[in-house]
């Protein structure tokens, strides 16, 4: 057994809703070594529990069914207990790519929603936002799911124009931004437009999104410090603690508004750039607003 160095850098056991940690799934840990190590740095970083959420629907994974997403969380839980003394717990969900195809997966319980309660991760395109996404965001909320969406600012369309980000939040989606981008290491558009989605209200969750041990770690404390450098060191823990702990648990999160985008935040005027159209409203979802 390792003796882990107690967590040094937080006063509260963080939670990281986003990872491919299982092995040999998709695209991220190649081995069981390789995800037995990726808990051992997590566990370092101050991360007790890591909710596996492998691919779905883009290619990149066989669409494990919720049975075996659950006996491989299992495995990988046991194979981690043999190495790490510490807590650490990983849980099952999934990243969904958005299609027509999403709600009746759904509706059909192929997809594996976080630990097994409402709140499920939806990912965009890399490079644009599909013009039905809020009709089928409405479809999920319409079958008992609490979206959340994973990495905008990663997306080149909603970097161009993040107030987009905003109206899905108006719509009740939530949003999850990536630590790798807040600290500048996805590159300095998503850096930027993580940075304004911070300002304007607009991010719940910080996540790992990791993949490997090598690179694309699963560390949340650099994130976290520089997120807590744009808006406060109590608001950056509901990103990696409360808010994490209320999807675990599916407990409903009541967020703050959006602040609109043209408006100045903390003294910086942030223009709005209407360059590009946002994705198309239907008659009903301008009623399901939060
Ligand atoms: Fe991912």
């Amino acid at each position: 057994m390792i003796n882990d160095p107690p967590p040094a850098c937080y006063a509260f056991a963080v939670i990281d809703i986003h990872s491919h940690i299982m092995p040999t799934i998709d695209d991220g840990a190649r081995t069981v070594e390789e995800a037995v190590e990726m808990a051992r740095i997590a566990a370092e970083d101050g991360i007790e529990q890591m909710v596996s959420t492998p691919h779905m629907f883009n290619g990149l994974s066989h669409n494990p069914e919720p049975s075996e997403i659950a006996d491989r969380v299992a495995q990988l839980n046991e194979a981690v207990r043999k190495v790490l003394s510490g807590p650490f717990t990983i849980l099952p969900g999934n990243e969904v790519r958005i299609s027509h195809e999403m709600v009746g997966q759904v509706r059909q319980n192929r997809v594996s929603r976080i630990n097994g309660r409402n709140y499920m991760l939806v990912e965009f395109p890399q490079v644009s936002v599909p013009m039905a996404a809020e009709e089928l965001f409405y479809g999920l909320q319409c079958e008992g799911v609490q979206p959340i969406l994973v990495h905008p600012e990663r997306n080149s369309q909603i970097q161009a124009d993040p107030s987009i980000v905003a109206n899905f939040v108006e719509h009740g989606i939530l949003i999850q931004v990536t630590a790798m981008s807040v600290t500048g290491e996805f590159g300095p558009a998503a850096k930027s437009c993580a940075d304004r989605l911070l300002r304007h209200n607009c991010v719940h969750f910080l996540a790992s999104d990791a993949h490997r041990s090598g690179r694309r770690r699963p560390v949340l404390s650099k994130g976290k410090a520089a997120a807590a450098a744009i808006i406060g060191e109590e608001r950056a823990r509901a990103l990696v603690y409360d808010n994490p702990l209320a999807a675990i648990r599916g407990e409903k999160l009541h967020v703050d508004s959006p602040i609109p985008f043209g408006s100045s935040v903390n003294g910086a005027n942030v223009p709005h750039r209407p360059n590009l159209p946002h994705p198309k409203r239907s008659f009903l979802s301008r009623f399901f607003s939060r």
